[in-house]
């Protein structure tokens, strides 16, 4: 059998952590602190909504036993501010941990990565403008409670300057040492937020999927990511206290976060939610959400097959469509699951004088994203595709 996609001569290179997956793997949390902490000291970066949960006291509570001091910074709100990872930095320094633990969904995890680059204070703006961190930080664990985002294990953290440009700061020295994926975390996870969530895993699976830089490896993982998700969505949200689909969603939510970090990357649904999460004041998993449907539609000239391939993986039957039908059938698929969850993919919020802004600030910030997108794409056609969903226009409708 040949695999078609296997790139012979071209070099892929990827670390990922340790990854500790299942239900109640949370309780392996004091082994792994005691394998990082000399000093048994450990500094949890979270946030109100999590503290209140309870899921901080369950695990303040296990590390107690173990003897493991530590100090709680739950100030993180929204997205990952300079402000906030500043904060952070200061009360590490003077915390004296010597392990930072992030617990929570992508912004919590992002402020513990960026945050225990504690060396790195003085200079921070610098750092995250020139995308350049110099020195080493502080070990963390990360422990997320909502479907894997990819800052659970990969080395990039967001950071939303005071003007509201989000940067992504890339660093081998933002690699967590060890991940904890507990399905049995998400169980209290709101379910506006679980949603928000899963449209997010579902993103990363499909970008990864059509990316230019997908191959064999990566593609085995996000066309199963896309399937599983797709089936899990509709009862995650009706059902939050199921764990076995939760599990499932934290399966293939991270099946598809590995198909982006073994290189496949996101594309340009990444690059329009990162932008417009700038701008508007949105979770980034329902950006992603809404973004994935327009990029599908701008990318089958040159994915088609992909795309049609998404539809099969996503239950269409009908035998008689041919490639092109079938890609449209897969955006058409999506937009009606979407349709069923109360989803609009209109963000009728844009402004027709912001968009050419919006658009210099995509092709500045979020370039690697357009440069693995399948096809080709200009600054007109990022105009209309913005124009497109200020005004939900989808598949020509
Ligand atoms: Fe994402």
């Amino acid at each position: 059998m040949v695999i078609q996609s296997l790139k012979i001569g071209t070099q892929y290179d990827f670390q990922l952590p340790k990854i500790v997956f299942g239900a109640n793997s949370i309780a392996s949390l004091p082994k792994e602190v005691n394998a990082f902490s000399k000093s048994k000291r450990v500094f949890i970066v979270t946030d109100k909504g999590i503290k209140k949960s309870g899921i901080i006291d369950n695990i303040s509570e296990l590390l107690r036993k173990s003897g493991v001091e530590f100090a709680i910074f739950e100030s993180v709100v929204g997205e990952p501010t300079i402000q906030i990872v500043k904060e952070a930095m200061l009360a590490i320094k003077e915390s004296k941990c010597d392990l930072v633990i992030g617990i929570g969904g992508g912004s919590c995890l992002d402020v513990a990565k960026s945050a225990s680059l504690v060396d790195n204070l003085e200079n921070v703006h610098e750092i995250v403008l020139k995308d350049t961190v110099v020195k080493p930080g502080l070990p963390v664990i990360t422990v997320p409670t909502t479907f894997c985002n990819g800052s659970e294990l990969s080395y990039a953290s967001l950071i939303k300057l005071e003007d509201g440009v989000k940067h992504i700061l890339h660093s081998p020295y933002l690699i967590p040492k060890v991940t904890i994926i507990d399905p049995s975390l998400t169980i209290s996870l709101p379910q506006k937020q679980t949603l928000y969530s899963g449209l997010d895993a579902l993103s990363h699976a499909v970008e990864a999927f059509m990316s230019k830089k997908a191959y064999a490896l990566t593609d085995s993982l996000s066309q199963k990511a896309i399937k599983i998700i797709f089936e899990n969505l509709p009862a995650t949200f009706a059902d939050g206290e199921n764990l076995d689909i939760k599990y499932n969603m934290c399966l293939a939510s991270l099946m598809a976060v590995i198909a982006v970090m073994s290189g496949a990357g996101v594309c340009l649904g990444h690059a329009l939610s990162h932008t417009l999460g700038g701008y508007l004041d949105k979770p980034h998993g329902f950006l992603s959400g809404v973004a994935l449907p327009y990029a599908m539609e701008y990318n089958i000239p040159a994915a088609y097959s992909k795309l049609a391939k998404v539809a099969r993986i996503i239950g269409e039957k009908n035998k008689l469509l041919n490639m092109r039908e079938l890609a449209l059938k897969a955006i058409k698929n999506i937009t009606d699951l979407y349709d069923q969850l109360n989803i609009s993919v209109k963000l009728q919020e844009i402004k027709e004088d912001k968009i050419p802004e919006l658009v210099e600030i995509m092709f500045t910030f979020f370039k690697s994203q357009l440069v693995r997108n399948p096809r080709v794409i200009t600054k007109d056609d990022a105009i209309k595709i913005f124009i497109n969903i200020r005004d939900g226009k989808i598949l020509g409708i």
